[in-house]
């Protein structure tokens, strides 16, 4: 029996991962859905975020459907998310920026950089490692190089070597992997990067890069097909793999049914491709595209639609497309 995991988190986390999660109970009421409460709101009514008996629960699914998590700008908090992605080794943070026109992956390395979590805070000065291990390197650009085959486009690798010494050395393993590779790549300053990928969207097919250069590049980018409320992820490992928005809990418009869905459903139809329903997974967007077409959206992409309301369009969609 395939299991769901299904982390809605907080804020507008609890509106559009009902959505995402009727879109799949629709298409496969035979897989098992069960809920595991982690976040800011668990910490605030029990002083625990998440404890090992839920990553212990979070490990048992096939795979896992979340939301966003506030993580409150505080000292000693961990950030749930980021415990998560550790724990289950999800080291590819796979962000998918994509239209009619478009269609580029933002490949993130997930689990060390300047989130490696080795800081240190005194009352003169805040220190934070950022390490670059060559297995991490590695991983990820093998990743990257499998993805830019699949699609015959051109690698493009981020980092910021004029500056920093870690990014010589993810860069240096990253142009060696690509050459002995054999696909056609090229490499950037990431500053740079940024602009032209604004500038020039369709010179791009993956981007590689260091875990907080694929944070920022991952919102940057989301402006080019409509904003945060439109871009999915995946968070991959070896043995377990996460699928979440790019976008966070949004608390300014959170309980008012008017965050759009759509990152999260493209997250639900990524969860489904993982799992091998490729036609289950395009049938997904298929709907999106067809709702989008008869005008229904969110306030965000102009329309006046509410987060359930477009649910409701969606589902009806996918059950005439049956
Ligand atoms: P955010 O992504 O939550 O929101 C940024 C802006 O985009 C806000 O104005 C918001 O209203 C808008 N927005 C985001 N999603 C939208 C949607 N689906 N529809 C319409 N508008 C949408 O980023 P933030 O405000 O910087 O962070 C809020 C909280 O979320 C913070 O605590 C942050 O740490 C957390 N966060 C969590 C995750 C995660 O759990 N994966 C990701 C990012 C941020
Ligand atoms: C994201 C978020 C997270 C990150 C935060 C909330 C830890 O911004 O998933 O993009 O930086 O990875
Ligand atoms: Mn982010």
């Amino acid at each position: 029996m395939t299991r769901i995991a299904i982390v809605e988190g907080d804020g507008i986390g609890h509106e559009v991962i009902p959505v995402a999660r009727r879109v799949l109970e629709q298409l496969h009421p035979e897989y098992e859905y069960f809920d595991v409460d982690v976040g800011y709101g668990r910490w605030e009514r029990t002083g625990c975020p998440c404890t090992d008996p839920d990553i212990a629960e979070l490990k048992t699914a096939d795979a896992i459907l979340f939301g966003a998590i506030t993580t409150p700008p505080m000292k000693d908090y961990q950030s749930v998310v980021l415990r998560i992605r550790k724990a289950l080794d999800l080291y590819a943070n796979i962000r998918p920026v994509k239209n009619k026109d478009l269609d580029i992956l933002i490949v993130r390395e997930n689990t060390e950089g300047l989130y490696s979590g080795i800081e240190e805070l005194t009352s003169d000065r805040a220190t934070t490692l950022r390490v670059v291990s060559r297995k991490g390197s590695q991983r990820i650009i093998r990743k990257a190089i499998e993805l830019a085959r699949q699609r015959n486009g051109l690698l493009t690798i981020g980092h910021k070597a004029n500056v920093i010494k870690s990014d010589v050395f993810f860069r240096d393993i990253c142009l060696a992997e690509a050459k002995a590779a054999g696909i056609s790549y090229n490499d950037k300053f990431i500053d740079a990067l940024s602009l032209d990928l604004l500038q020039h969207p369709k010179n791009y097919s993956v981007v590689v890069t260091t875990n907080m250069f694929g944070d920022i590049l991952s919102d940057v980018a989301a402006y080019l097909v409509g904003g945060l409320g439109l871009v999915p992820s995946a968070n991959i490992g070896d043995h377990y793999a996460l699928f979440e928005p790019v976008h966070g809990s949004a608390p300014d418009i959170a309980g008012k049914n008017i965050a759009n869905p759509i990152a999260a459903v493209r997250s639900a139809s990524m969860l489904l491709h993982h799992l091998g329903d490729y036609h289950g997974s395009a049938s997904v967007e298929a709907a999106i595209d067809h709702v989008l077409r008869k005008g229904i959206c969110t306030r965000d992409m102009g329309g006046s639609a509410g987060t359930r309301e477009f649910g409701d369009a969606l589902v009806q969609s996918l059950q005439g497309a049956k």
